[in-house]
């Protein structure tokens, strides 16, 4: 070769080079996460993922990392766990909710997809402003009133799982409060199928999202009584008259928004709402109440507390008002830090368009997962996480309606749980009310969390027993707090929390 070639074929040669490493450069830069799959075309890793959902992320995460992806019945589903990934999951205009959730909204409510993506904003909006801070308290009067007059059935005493008490008092509760007050049947038979069929549909609301109805008859059962149940209910909903003259319950708003564009469909809205409503309540409550019995210096303060507070018998009818609430933090503290460890297994987005996320690229079409439940349990974030501590809520800053850094229990981002601060001011006078009447013990230690369900919070596996007397005598003076100070909870105290159970 002439001398004089060798400086083309040199440039050539660096241009390939250059072109090559580009080309490395970009596949690494264009990396989709590692993958957990099997052998099993379609079905993927479904079967390990379906035995054990919960378990299955976390050893994923294990083995490849803070984002994979689990390939399962078809589906690519993206999970992220530290910042970024999160960053991505709230902010990115690129993930998308209303996208992941329609099809479940439409296999378990029957609402059609476009009727879903039309109406979604305008009723989020909607339930937003209803029970948003400024106008959540306007329910508190209501609640006493209707947690009383279900107290009132539980006798001076008794003993039962406390699942079913939680579930005897937030049921209707719930919905005499948010749908029409008297909803709820009265009839002792119309009360047991109520309890039995939204029983069934809410346990199995996690298959009945992805599988084809006629493989679930019982839950189809379930879900068919329930929607009969609201078609006959939406005429009485709309006609009802609040109190107050110028509000209208949640319900009655909802409905407002749906009949102007697709009237055909407010018995689906009702059930949804419904499910809402109760499927996280309800055992965020069975929770609360047993990790308080369960841990005696905690419960021993806020006994302290509520004698202090609310007086030292617990006889009266009293109206726990929101001055009260704000007296008695630590209850508040005890249902945050329930809900922190039995925070739903996942909730979840839809990839519109591919998103970075570390040196990954996450396609178009995935399903943007992130666990709660774990996001939890990462002790970054909540030193000595399995540990139940009302007391790390002291660094919340309550007031301002702020939570924990990374606590997602609630979800985040643009459509955030709309339900949050009616939850949370439910569950308290709920658990307030029970602890002031009576004097409360378990007869069974704390239950394990069911690993079964990714969807909402974790239910309790197996049975936990409450027994509950009628508090008669004075347990302290009022006007002498206790050694904690009355109501605000000493948090070295707390520290050492003892399991009784
Ligand atoms: C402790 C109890 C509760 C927990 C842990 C909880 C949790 C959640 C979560 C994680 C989401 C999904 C948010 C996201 O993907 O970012 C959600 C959505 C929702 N929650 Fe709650 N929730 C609770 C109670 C309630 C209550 C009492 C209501 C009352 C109506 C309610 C109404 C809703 C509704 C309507 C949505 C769907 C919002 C939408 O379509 O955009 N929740 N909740």
């Amino acid at each position: 070769m002439s001398e004089d070639l060798y400086p083309g074929v040199a440039a050539v040669a660096a241009l390939l080079a250059g072109v090559a490493l580009f080309v490395v450069l970009r596949r690494r830069g264009s990396r989709r996460p590692p993958c957990a799959t099997g052998w099993i075309p379609w079905v993927g890793a479904g079967l390990r993922f379906g035995k054990a959902p919960l378990e299955f992320i976390e050893q994923a995460r294990a083995q490849y990392g803070p984002v994979f992806t689990i390939f399962a019945m078809g589906n690519r589903m993206t999970f992220v766990t530290e910042e970024e990934g999160i960053n991505v999951f709230l902010k990115s205009k690129e993930v998308n909710f209303e996208l992941a959730v329609q099809n479940p909204v439409y296999h378990t409510a029957s609402v059609p997809k476009n009727i879903f993506l039309t109406l979604h904003e305008k009723l989020y909006i909607t339930m937003k402003g209803k029970m948003g801070t400024f106008n959540v308290y306007q329910f508190t009067e209501q609640l006493n009133e209707e947690f009383h007059e279900q107290l009132e059935d539980l006798g001076p005493h008794g003993t039962m799982d406390l699942i079913s008490l939680v579930r005897q008092l937030l049921y209707p509760v719930t919905v005499n409060v948010l749908f029409k007050k008297a909803m709820f049947p009265s009839h002792k038979r119309k009360t047991e199928d109520f309890c039995q069929h939204f029983q069934i549909y809410d346990e199995g609301f996690e298959y009945g999202s992805q599988m084809p109805e006629w493989l679930l008859r019982n839950w189809s059962k379930s879900k068919r009584w329930l929607l009969a149940l609201f078609e006959e209910s939406i005429p009485e909903i709309k006609a009802y008259k609040p109190e107050k003259a110028d509000s209208v319950t949640l319900m009655q708003a909802v409905l407002d928004v749906v009949e102007g564009e697709a009237g055909g469909h407010s018995a689906s809205y009702g059930l949804l709402l419904l499910w809402a409503s109760l499927s996280n309540a309800v055992p965020i409550t069975f929770w609360t109440l047993a990790f308080i019995l369960s841990h005696a210096d905690v419960h021993k303060t806020i006994m302290e507390g509520i004698s202090s507070v609310l007086g030292g018998t617990g006889e009266e009818k009293i109206t726990v008002s929101e001055d009260m609430l704000k007296k008695l933090l630590l209850i508040k503290w005890c249902i945050l830090e329930a809900i922190r460890l039995r925070a739903p297994g996942v909730i979840t987005r839809k990839v519109v368009k591919p998103v970075k996320i570390l040196n990954y690229i996450v396609p178009s079409g995935d399903l943007l997962m992130l666990s709660p439940f774990w996001l939890h349990r990462n002790p970054k974030y909540f030193p000595d996480p399995e540990s139940f501590k009302p007391e790390r809520w002291k660094e919340a800053n309550l007031e301002k309606r702020t939570f924990l850094d990374c606590y997602m229990a609630f979800g985040g981002g643009k459509f955030q749980c709309p339900g949050r601060w009616f939850a949370l001011l439910e569950i308290q006078i709920c658990i307030i009310l029970i602890l002031y009447k009576y004097d409360c013990s378990l007869l069974d230690p704390l239950p394990k969390q069911s690993h079964l369900h990714v969807v909402g919070v974790p239910q309790p596996e197996g049975q936990c027993r409450i027994e509950y007397k009628q508090r008669r005598d004075v347990c302290q003076d009022p006007r002498e707090p206790g050694p904690s100070g009355g109501a605000t909870p000493p948090a070295t105290h707390l520290a050492s929390g003892q399991h009784k159970g």
